[in-house]
């Protein structure tokens, strides 16, 4: 014999159904929360020269999480906005293209920095670091790895390979102030071109002119 169920009893597992999503997108939209970073601190560090002479690329990472100062202080040497009237960098980019975006992998998730807001806007929950370390999994233990993504489209000269080139240099640029800062507030960090390009393509859906060029994994001393 075939029970066929009633009209109230398929609305009730129709409004359960709806129910358990909305529960779940205030859970996620929770969850989702963006970070508000610090002021930088603009008076931290070792002379600039003393920072050159200790400059190295680290070997090893433990996972103690870095301070909201730390943080802060090192996406505003990154690449945050120095000067607020003219909207520039820290990191000089061709043509003032500002084409490089930070993103902030974390235990937590993969977060955006918005330099102008001088915010991390949550994209991706959960653990993601591993994809950034690629073969070298090892550097998936670094408490904050930062991937630098160039949008070649921010380029005004004709062809991609001129994009590609002055792409190459700015991110170059913006990860040797990431190395510099931690060679003078006692960070580690090391830059590198190893990552799984096509999972990081797919998880931050990343448009076709947007180009991953480099990331640094960032911690505190292996002591
Ligand atoms: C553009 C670039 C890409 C790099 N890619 C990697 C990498 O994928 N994996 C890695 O372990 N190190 C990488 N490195 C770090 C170099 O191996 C390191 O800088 C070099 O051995 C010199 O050591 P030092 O930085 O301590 O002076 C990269 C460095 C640069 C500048």
């Amino acid at each position: 014999m075939i029970v066929k169920p009633n009209n109230s009893i398929i609305m009730r597992i129709i409004a359960v159904f709806l129910q358990f999503i909305c529960f779940s997108g205030c859970i996620l939209a929770q969850d989702m929360k963006p970070i508000t970073l610090n002021p930088p601190d603009l008076k931290r560090g070792l002379p600039v020269m003393e920072a050159f002479s200790l400059r190295a690329s680290a070997t090893e990472f433990n996972d103690k999480k870095l301070t909201l100062q730390d943080l802060s202080d090192l996406l505003f040497a990154a690449n945050g906005i120095n000067r607020k009237d003219v909207s520039k960098r820290t990191a000089p980019s061709a043509m003032n293209a500002q084409d490089i975006d930070i993103y902030v992998f974390m235990q937590e998730g993969i977060y955006f920095y918005d330099a102008a807001k001088s915010i991390l806007n949550q994209i991706v929950a959960g653990d993601q670091r591993l994809i950034v370390a690629g073969r070298q999994e090892a550097f998936a233990k670094a408490p904050v790895m930062l991937l630098l993504v160039s949008d070649i489209s921010r380029f005004k000269m004709a062809d991609d390979a001129a994009k590609l080139d002055a792409a190459g240099k700015d991110a170059g640029i913006v990860s040797q102030n990431i190395n510099i800062f931690c060679a003078g507030t006692g960070l580690i960090t090391r830059p590198r071109g190893t990552m799984d390009l096509e999972k990081i393509r797919s998880i931050l859906k990343l448009k076709e002119s947007q180009r991953p060029m480099l990331n640094n994994p960032v911690g505190y001393p292996v002591k």
